[in-house]
């Protein structure tokens, strides 16, 4: 198990490349198992996340190929039944349920277990594969979904905490095959959501509305192979533009979308940074006078729940009293007592951080807990004292590709080191 070990207090200057988004491509993965031609998805970031939806596809029986960030993936001939070992490793694995009810009306997963952040229900996804007819049967820690026939449904997505990503992507590749129109109220209006929407039609399917709250599906009878390339990762480039916010004279990040960093962007101007962007890059330097912040994690196009540890960490070394409110996740506070480790003065209330501002941090062991705590942790790191060890970093390679090496790029002193 690998842990790295962050020297704080370089400067970061210079520009980095953002990968493919890693909660775009897990959906677009499961979506290839729609049709029996070969689909070829380009900008597949080289994470564990990703290793595991591709092994999940191969046990499905899917030839899958990957040369850099080229997958190929031909499902043929396919199982319904995805194997617990793989299954109980990522939560996003869930994601197969739609495209194998949609094409097989059939399918067998693991119940995703609760995780870090709190509670993860899908009953969300349930409720909307029942509407289109599939029978919803949980025994044994699985997920039984069957259906003789799928047929249009008007669903609506909006649960307690909003509306649901995975799950509006979900009902999206069960209905586009189903017969007649679905119509899904209470969407999740997420980029990541329009992504798969965009790949679902370049296959043939009849999609309107994604990436708004309102989407309709008219089901098709069959869809057939296509290319699609992902879009580029909003939340790891808004990692590094809190990164270059933290410690940085000048940061570029590049080949990105600004449009999907609105909130992000915001967020930092406020704080006091400074903020340029062309049509693909977006750098932020500091601005002299920098301003305590009251945040809010919102769905898309709001401010996201995967930055709130990271402006979490980027709080604690201003002056100033901010207060971030987690309400997607009320539980994400996971990152809190590592922050406080390093001398970060927070006080959490519920699903309220109250954060006074320190001057200094200062490194010390600390335990990543999960993937956006984990890069927090990095991000604080970077401005503390000394040397700050990081240990369950295989959270972290879950979603950032090579983050110390892209860090390091950019001056940063971290090294990684096996155990
Ligand atoms: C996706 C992202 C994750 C991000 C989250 C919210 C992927 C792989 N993961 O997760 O990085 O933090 O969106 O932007 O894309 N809920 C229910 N019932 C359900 C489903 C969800 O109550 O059936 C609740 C959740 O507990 C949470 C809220 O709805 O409080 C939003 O969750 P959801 O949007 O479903 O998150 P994911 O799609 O799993």
């Amino acid at each position: 198990m690998d842990k790295i070990l962050v020297h704080g207090g370089r400067s970061l200057e210079g520009e980095v490349r953002i990968g493919g988004s890693k909660n775009s491509a897990l959906p677009i993965l499961a979506a290839t198992l729609l049709t029996r031609e070969r689909c070829v998805i380009e900008r597949v970031p080289d994470l564990s996340d990703i290793h595991y939806m591709l092994t999940i596809l191969s046990q499905l029986g899917c030839e899958v190929e990957r040369a850099s960030g080229v997958v190929q993936v031909r499902a043929e001939k396919i199982l319904t039944e995805a194997p617990y070992e793989i299954v109980r490793k990522m939560r996003a694995s869930v994601c197969v349920l739609g495209p194998l009810l949609g094409r097989e009306k059939a399918a067998k997963v693991s119940l995703p277990g609760g995780c870090v952040i709190g509670d993860r229900p899908i009953d969300l996804h349930l409720k909307g594969f029942e509407a289109l007819g599939a029978k919803v049967t949980v025994k044994g820690g699985d997920i039984l979904l069957q259906a003789t026939e799928l047929k249009g449904a008007k669903i609506n997505l909006r649960g307690r905490h909003g509306p649901t990503v995975l799950g509006t992507g979900n009902i999206m590749m069960a209905a586009v095959l189903a017969t007649g129109t679905t119509v899904i109220e209470g969407a999740a209006e997420e980029p990541e959501v329009v992504d798969l929407a965009n790949f679902l039609i370049a296959m043939g399917a009849n999609i309107s509305g994604a990436g708004t709250q309102h989407i309709e599906i008219e089901g098709v009878k069959e869809l057939h192979g296509a290319s699609h390339s992902v879009i580029p990762d909003r939340i790891e480039a808004g990692t590094f533009l809190v990164a270059g916010a933290i410690a940085g004279k000048k940061v570029t990040i590049r080949r990105t979308n600004p449009n999907h960093l609105g909130a992000v962007i915001e967020a930092l101007g406020n704080a006091g940074f400074d903020l340029s962007h062309t049509q693909d890059s977006v750098t932020v330097s500091p601005n002299g006078a920098r301003h305590p912040l009251h945040l809010e994690t919102i769905p898309y196009p709001g401010f996201p729940t995967d930055m709130q540890a990271q402006f979490c960490a980027l709080l604690s070394t201003m002056d100033g009293t901010s207060v971030v409110t987690e309400t997607v996740f009320p539980q994400r506070f996971m990152h809190i007592a590592e922050l406080k480790r390093m001398g970060a003065d927070i006080i959490l209330d519920d699903h309220h951080a109250t954060i006074h501002g320190v001057d200094r941090l200062s490194g010390a062991p600390v335990m990543a807990s999960d993937l956006r705590a984990s890069a927090a942790l990095v991000l604080a790191a970077l401005r503390a004292d000394g040397v700050t060890e990081i240990n369950r970093v295989y959270h972290i390679d879950r979603g950032y590709e090579r983050i110390d090496e892209k860090l390091n790029a950019l001056g940063a002193h971290i090294e990684r080191v096996k155990v």
